[in-house]
């Protein structure tokens, strides 16, 4: 008997020695950084750990070993309207470059690190945590959490493999054949877009000195250090934080993007927000679904184009067009929509893993972003792209390279576009067999990514911040990796050499004048003589 409770102690012990504490934060206010931050949150809570997240949007159903910290004011930090989709058909929408974006998620960073909520747990010596998990988005002074808590930093990078975030890790991947995460240029490229892209490198690294880095460094001095110190330690320099992460879990994979040579300690997990037990569809959509004779094409344009901005017009025309077509549409639209055509049906709300893995589903009609290309992916369906901002460009002629998509052009035209684009990729079977590779490839992998995102979570914690994962390319500097140093000085020497040369010809030159002039007076004297 005794035996037995030293046993089950014993067990107790080791599962609440392996639980740990972490903490997750997502400071951008939109539902595609959020269902990231969920999945994060889902895996750990599903690894027995005890979490505590920083948010915006609510984690639905909590169970007890998940806390969560409100900053949900953050959304009123995000400027009103570039998500109008009139707007962005007028083409009357602010630039979406890395400098505006970058200055708006620095205020969303900083924002939230001073919000009421987040300043309550900061300031709290009893707490404490293992590991902070932080969404990047642009800003590295969030960097500065994992700083007072004296734990490791893993970065969440909610985009395809780029420039940006591998350099918080390791030396920017080559800009010849890579793409940057504001480009919508595709390797190949020529020499034009090579030359754009070391220009638009250029620019932002510009920006960095000149203006990011100082008002990082102003945000860590003021926001993070004062904390730091309270715990009694003293505060390491915003280089050592910005640049100290153990890992950077990507939001990439292969089948979706390049094969880049990736440092060590990036892993690309992309696809760990898809809960792998897909719900059922509500009754009565599963009827439609399953008697959908030609099958079904689900239409959405995500949760933040909103569908009162659709211009009237051409609300009627898509709506027209799909009703001359043999298959069902569902159209992922908050309002309702008069005389509607038996074929289409409008959902408010629509559980988009559960129609994409119908088997009923022939095509989606997306905006193209990230999770969605890689929900497509991951269920095998082939798509139309309407990219309406951010990396949703880029994103779409990434899944036309990969040969599994076309794309419309969200104009006053679309639904003609739309139905062009329907009939090719309906009838012509490339698309889909492409798709159904392109899935082959994203599930064959060693472990599924939610369980390799708690493997390496696991990783990190228990060897003290994975050091020997990271890459000594990290803190070497540009003019060392293109080794212009040793350039300069093979140039001082090769013109040491040349002035050497013209300093002694100099001198023998006019050794010689001399010999020639002292040899020609004697020869005069002599005649005279
Ligand atoms: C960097 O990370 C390691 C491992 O997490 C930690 O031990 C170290 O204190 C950190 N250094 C700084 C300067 O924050």
């Amino acid at each position: 008997m005794a035996a037995a409770t030293y046993f089950l102690l014993i067990i107790l012990l080791s599962l609440s020695c392996e639980a740990s504490k972490i903490l997750v934060v997502v400071t951008m206010p939109s539902r595609s950084h959020g269902n990231l931050g969920n999945g994060v949150v889902r895996e750990l809570l599903k690894g027995g750990h005890e979490v505590t997240y920083i948010r915006i949007f609510e984690y639905k159903n909590p169970p007890p070993n998940l806390r969560q910290i409100d900053v949900s004011s953050n959304i009123d930090l995000m400027p009103k309207g570039i998500m109008n989709i009139k707007k962005i058909m007028d083409k009357d929408v602010a630039a979406n470059d890395h400098i505006t974006v970058k200055m708006m998620m620095l205020e969303l960073a900083t924002k939230t690190i001073e919000h009421q909520n987040v300043k309550k747990l900061l300031e709290d010596p009893s707490e404490h945590f293992d590991l902070v998990i932080v969404d990047w988005m642009l800003a590295d002074v969030p960097a500065g959490l994992a700083t007072v808590f004296g734990c490791p930093l893993v970065w969440l990078s909610p985009m395809e493999v780029n420039s940006l975030d591998i350099s918080l890790i390791d030396g920017a991947p080559h800009l010849a054949y890579s793409t940057g995460a504001f480009s919508s240029n595709m390797p190949p490229f020529n020499f034009l877009q090579r030359a754009q892209e070391l220009w638009t490198r250029i620019k932002a690294r510009y920006y960095e000195l000149k203006h990011f880095d100082r008002m990082e460094l102003d945000a860590y001095e003021r926001l993070i250090v004062p904390y730091v110190e309270k715990r009694g330690r003293q505060a390491p320099s915003f280089y050592d934080v910005r640049y100290n992460a153990s890992l950077i879990l990507g939001n990439s994979h292969v089948s979706m993007g390049q094969a880049l040579a990736l440092p060590q300690n990036y892993k690309p997990i992309g696809g760990y927000h898809i809960d792998e037990d897909v719900k059922p569809l509500p009754e009565d959509l599963e009827n439609i679904m399953m008697s959908a004779k030609n099958g079904v094409i689900y239409f959405s344009m995500g949760s933040h184009l909103k569908s009162k901005d659709w211009p009237e017009k051409v609300k009627r025309d898509l709506l027209n067009m799909f009703g001359q077509l043999k298959h069902t549409v569902l159209w992922k639209f908050e309002e309702d929509l008069p005389n509607l055509p038996k074929n289409v049906h409008i959902l408010k709300w629509a559980p988009q893993a559960s129609i994409l893995s119908h088997p009923k589903c022939v095509l989606f009609i997306t905006h193209g972003g990230l999770l969605s290309t890689t929900e497509t992916i991951h269920y095998g369906v082939p798509i139309i792209g309407i990219p309406a901002f951010g990396d949703q460009f880029i994103n779409v002629k990434r899944a036309i390279n990969k040969g599994f998509a076309l794309e419309v052009k969200l104009s006053y035209t679309v639904a003609a576009d739309l139905k062009a684009a329907i009939e090719e990729i309906l009838h012509n079977p490339k698309y889909r067999q492409k798709v159904k590779e392109l899935s082959f490839i994203y599930h064959d992998r060693i472990a599924k990514p939610g369980e390799e995102l708690l493997h390496w979570v696991h990783h990190v914690i228990n060897t003290n911040g994975a050091p020997h994962l990271r890459s000594p390319a990290l803190h070497i500097p540009l003019y060392q990796r293109l080794y212009l140093d040793l350039l300069g000085l093979i140039s001082v020497v090769i013109l040491l050499f040349f002035i050497l040369l013209r300093v002694l010809c100099k001198l023998l030159c006019s050794k010689k004048q001399k010999d020639t002039k002292v040899k020609a007076v004697g020869k005069k004297l002599a005649k005279l003589n």
